[in-house]
């Protein structure tokens, strides 16, 4: 059994890789920079894990292209790579948003390169290496504007992924295929994206490692989850459209 991760060498994906790796898949590494994705391999390994490097930059998509060339017989494909939008070396916890109107093309050209248009390209030319039951799964936020947390560019990329993820769900099922794709929100992370600290906000921050965790076995679970966008804590995202605050 064969699992590729993106964004593999830290956070949430490098969780989740090893997680797969225990539940017995070899792990293709995905990491845009050789040395962060060889070391995030060497870590694995020296837990006895099966685990290989692949170059995966979704901002380079003939790369992608060559990478997926390489692949075959993939059984399960985690797009978790991503940016938030505003990153900024040195900003504070939470701070990857800034006034709604203040948002430039740039920076939804940027988000919408990365999370959107390169998972895009990543998924269409892995489909002739993926198995006849694979597994893809898109790493996701809600996108609905809270008090506490709206940042455009963000969540703009994520509705996309998200509307991705339905179409191609509908394309499979239409086709009769097993195959199934289907979203993940693992929650607020403590990692290298928003500066939080796991326990944070009254324990509502997950570590990492719980979030791989909890990611994995909705990954691996025997149900037919094509189409669904799914929480950590397995709860099914039923209203899907965006809520507007009355
Ligand atoms: N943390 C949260 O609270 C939270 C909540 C919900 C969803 N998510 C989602 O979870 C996923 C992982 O985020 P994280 O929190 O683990 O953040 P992270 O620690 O910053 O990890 C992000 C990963 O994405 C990679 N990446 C970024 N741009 C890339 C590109 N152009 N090509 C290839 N790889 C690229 C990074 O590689 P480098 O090391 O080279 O930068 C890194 O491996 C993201 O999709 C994020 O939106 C996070």
């Amino acid at each position: 059994m064969k699992a590729l991760v993106t964004g593999a060498n830290k956070g949430i994906g490098f969780e989740i890789a090893r997680s797969l790796g225990k539940r017995g898949y070899d792990i293709l590494v995905g990491a845009r920079d050789e040395a962060r994705g060889r070391a995030a391999v060497e870590k694995l390994v020296a837990e006895d894990l099966q685990a290989a490097f692949i170059k995966i930059d979704l901002n380079d998509l003939d790369s992608l292209r060559e990478a997926a060339k390489r692949v075959d017989s993939l059984d399960i494909l985690v797009n978790n790579a991503g940016i938030p939008d505003s990153a900024k070396p040195g900003r504070a916890p939470l701070d990857i948003a800034k006034p709604t109107m203040d948002y430039t093309t740039e920076d939804l050209r940027t988000t919408m390169e990365t999370n959107f248009l390169g998972t895009h390209e990543l998924i269409k030319n892995l489909l002739p290496s993926l198995t006849d039951s694979a597994k893809i799964v898109n790493i996701t936020v809600p996108i609905s504007p809270t008090d506490f947390w709206h940042p455009l560019a963000y969540i703009t990329s994520k509705a996309a992924l998200n509307v991705m993820t339905l179409t191609f769900a509908y394309e499979f099922e239409k086709m009769g295929s097993h195959r199934q794709i289907f979203g993940i929100m693992p929650g607020a992370v403590a990692t290298d994206l928003n500066g939080m600290e796991a326990g944070g906000h009254g324990g509502f921050v997950k570590s990492p490692e719980a979030a791989g965790e909890l990611s994995t076995d909705i990954i691996v679970s025997g149900k037919n989850q094509n189409g669904q966008i799914i929480q950590y804590d397995g709860k099914i995202v039923t209203d899907y459209e965006i809520q507007l605050r009355g």
